[in-house]
């Protein structure tokens, strides 16, 4: 049967995301994977996961397992609004941040509009964009776009690691606020920070024009699949209106599991150990990067989050070098995924966060002897 027919006018601009498609062909733990953006299983409250729930069931009971306001239910609504110093009303919690990329792009988007983003970003953003029909542009939109948004990462950018100072924050505002558009700030990364100093999110700076989107994903667990939204009243209502059509409301089991996780403490507790975890891991990698990588190879430093990102000597080509790598039994993810033309084939995204410590040095050893080669096939 032609099923092509039926599909709908944005079905075509769907795109598959590279990296999931790594995900499906290969055993991940099975090989040096500095692929995926997966937080180490070593984070996972696991031990203490029996009592939150039977927690939840004692204090809530059936509430647990019944629908729930489509906002979020007011107990993790509060907590989050309490912990990032905002009023109740200007936090709706989501499925997800990625769900809160998407409700975004729904609510603010028409085919053809433009939106702004960094070079590189995140490629599940530009996934959420192309899908309702935007045109994705790094920096600067053509002169006639209609811009609605731009959307940054400025907490340890994914794929870079990159953190964007007070005066790219401050710079970003003043230009939304010249120019006329929201910005989303998508920040699941933020709390993740091992050196350096805290900046201002950039909602502080500008909470009239900025969507806020948080996750639990990165401090808690991605398969909860929760998040959250900071914004203006009018624009989250809209978001809350969209989100009726789109799920009804966020899990409420898993929300009233947040809220006790967090109202506990243990959220804090455990988080501090996460960033010790990982800034040990951060810097074992730019170790080994040190140790192995051969001249003219470079990589960013970053202050916090899961990735770092590398160049090679321009003309070696990350995409054609990844089945070699695959082969060999290391996976990265090739850093021209990351840029809205595609450009950068020569970079690569690392993630430190996964892979066993002691696998680390195996892993950088032999993907530099790739790298090597690949230079002097050149
Ligand atoms: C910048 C960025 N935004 C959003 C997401 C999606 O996270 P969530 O699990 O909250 O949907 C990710 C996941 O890696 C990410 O890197």
């Amino acid at each position: 049967m032609d099923y092509g027919k039926y599909f709908s006018d944005d079905v075509p601009s769907f795109m598959r995301s590279p990296v999931r498609e790594i995900f499906r062909k290969v055993d991940l733990s099975a090989i040096y994977s500095f692929a995926g953006g997966y937080p180490s299983a070593e984070t996972f409250p696991l031990e203490k996961m029996s009592a939150l729930s039977e927690a939840v069931v004692r204090k809530y009971g059936a509430k647990a397992l019944q629908y729930g306001a489509t906002q979020g239910v007011p107990e993790l609504r509060e907590a989050i609004a309490a912990r990032c110093g905002v009023d109740v009303r200007n936090v709706q919690i989501t499925t997800s941040s990625q769900q809160g990329i998407d409700v975004c792009t729904r609510i603010l988007v028409n085919p053809g509009d433009a939106i702004l983003t960094t070079a590189p970003t995140y490629l599940g953003a530009i996934q959420s964009f192309r899908s309702y029909r935007a045109k994705v542009y790094a920096g600067e939109a053509p002169a006639g776009s209609k811009v609605k948004f731009f959307y940054a990462i400025p907490d340890f950018r994914n794929p870079s690691g990159e953190t964007m100072t007070l005066a790219e924050r401050e710079a970003l505002v003043e230009r939304a606020r010249r120019e006329d558009f929201i910005i989303v700030e998508d920040s699941p990364y933020r709390e993740l920070r091992y050196s350096g100093e805290q900046l201002p999110t950039i909602y502080s700076l500008a909470p009239e024009r900025t969507l806020h989107l948080g996750s639990f994903s990165k401090i808690f667990a991605p398969g909860l699949r929760l998040g959250w939204i900071l914004g203006p009243e009018e624009l989250l209502e809209q978001i809350y209106v969209c989100k009726q059509a789109l799920d009804l409301c966020p899990p409420v089991f898993d929300q009233y599991l947040a809220a006790e996780y967090l109202g506990s403490g243990e959220l804090d507790r455990n988080l501090a150990a996460t960033v010790e975890l990982y800034r040990g891991k951060r810097d074992l990698l730019l170790s080994l990067l040190e140790k192995y990588m051969p001249e003219g190879v470079s990589w960013t430093h970053p202050d916090g989050g899961l990735f770092l990102f590398v160049t090679l000597p321009e003309g070696v080509d990350t995409v054609a070098m990844y089945d070699e790598a695959l082969a060999a039994g290391v996976a990265y993810v090739a850093g021209s995924f990351f840029f809205v033309d595609g450009s950068h084939r020569n970079t690569m995204r690392l993630n430190f966060s996964f892979m066993d410590t002691a696998r680390m040095e195996p892993g950088i050893e032999l993907l530099s002897r790739i790298i090597k080669s690949a230079i002097w096939k050149k």
